[in-house]
């Protein structure tokens, strides 16, 4: 379900209808809830002014609950979700957890049965704001990565292993399709420990030709495909074939493939030769945190996580930064600009376009901004200002 049409009555002949979207928030842990707060601030002036009502649904996921409970997130309450189309969300992660235990049982858990499978990640600098690549601007760093966000190294298959001999099933269930491995491990090491990742011609087919879309769609006119079948060669052969395939029938896009390792060399020596960047799980993750130090920094680095038939979920790509909770200091832009990209999916194109202006007009007169761009404003104070920006109008 996207929204719902409220037929408000100002006039009993002259019913006026406006959209109402039912959004649910998950602020999480850490500094989560204070960028959450400043991003719906925002959202809601959009709303205003675009003539448009959100509802949000708050949901307590995360290591409070986890501490109190023992619950991470359950079937039930993935199932309520899925009855949206977006969801915005914060921040995981608790010092006081063991890490990993909230990542995993509810980000990847999340990303996974929603069977997110594009994690889209700009990269793009925006006026006054400080790269720390020399002679490089804004009309040099603007590109998109389109990370595969279901497969690779990511599955959470493998093991760990101190015998001599053992047999292990390893099983892959998806809706896509299933796998199984039957391992027989003989072993004189004192310990192993191994990880099996797995790329599929279909998950690698739907994200590639996502990215070829997007790049068509917003005339990008290049494609980088992103892999390491120089050494892991069986499935990044197939990531290669399969990319391949694609492109023919994008005939007006350029393309090319680089290696991982030297990618992030050329990220930061000719990041203008980027438009659409398609990248396998693991090395997409890699590369889109050098991505935000290139675009200024994680406090200004959205992302989505979409799935374009079902439930996608927008996130700032920082973490939890607990030793700032409750401090009131951190950039909200990475989330602000996040929930732009959640209105872009639902449809609410103009609305994105007013945040993304409001974000770029504040940045770029440089007067409210917070320590991370060498200001003092508070995480409020940008909320605030953004959201001022957008109501002038
Ligand atoms: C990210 C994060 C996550 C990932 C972690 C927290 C599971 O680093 O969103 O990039 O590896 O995908
Ligand atoms: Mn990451």
């Amino acid at each position: 379900m996207i929204g719902a049409w409220h037929n408000i009555i100002i006039h009993p002949s002259y019913p006026i209808y406006v959209m109402m979207y039912k959004i649910p928030v998950i602020p999480g842990d850490g500094v989560g809830p204070e960028i959450i707060d400043e991003g719906k601030k925002v959202i809601e002036a959009v709303a205003d002014v675009e003539g448009f009502d959100i509802e949000w649904i708050t949901y307590d996921f995360g290591g409070d609950r986890y501490l109190e409970s023992g619950k991470l997130i359950d079937e039930g309450d993935l199932r309520e979700l899925g009855q949206y189309k977006a969801i915005y969300l914060g921040a995981f992660g608790d010092p006081r957890v063991e890490p990993g235990v909230l990542e995993l049982g509810i980000l990847l858990k999340l990303r996974f049965y929603f069977d997110q499978y594009v994690n889209l990640r700009p990269i793009k600098l925006l006026e006054g704001v400080w790269t720390p690549i020399k002679d490089k601007g804004p009309e040099d760093i603007d590109f998109v990565v389109v990370r595969e966000n279901t497969e690779d190294f990511y599955i959470g298959i493998g093991g760990r292993f101190k015998g001599r001999r053992s047999k292990v099933h390893l099983e892959l269930l998806r809706d896509l399709y299933k796998v199984k491995f039957d391992l027989d491990i003989e072993s004189s090491s004192e310990e192993i420990g191994y990880q099996i990742g797995v790329i599929s011609r279909e998950g690698a087919e739907r994200v590639i030709d996502y990215t070829f879309k997007l790049a068509e769609k917003k005339n990008m006119g290049h494609v980088t495909g992103i892999d390491k079948a120089n050494v892991l060669n069986e499935m990044y052969s197939l990531w290669r074939e399969v990319f391949l395939e694609v492109a023919a029938r994008y005939p007006s896009i350029t393309t090319e493939f680089n290696f991982v390792d030297a990618a992030t060399m050329w990220f930061v020596k000719n990041p203008e030769w980027y438009r659409a960047v398609v990248a396998p799980n693991l090395f997409g993750d890699i590369i889109t945190d050098l991505g935000a130090m290139i675009q200024g920094g994680l406090g200004l680095a959205p992302g989505g996580n979409i799935n374009p038939e079902g439930t996608s979920m927008f996130e700032p790509i920082h973490g939890s930064a607990p030793k700032y909770t409750g401090k009131n200091v951190v950039n909200p832009i990475a989330t602000i600009w996040a929930g732009a990209m959640l209105l872009e999916e639902l449809g609410e194109v103009t609305a994105a376009d007013r945040i993304i202006t409001g974000i770029k007009d504040v940045l770029k007169e440089g007067r409210v901004r917070t320590y991370d761009l060498g200001g003092s404003s508070k995480t409020s104070e940008v909320g605030d200002e953004i959201a001022r920006r957008i109501r002038e109008v």
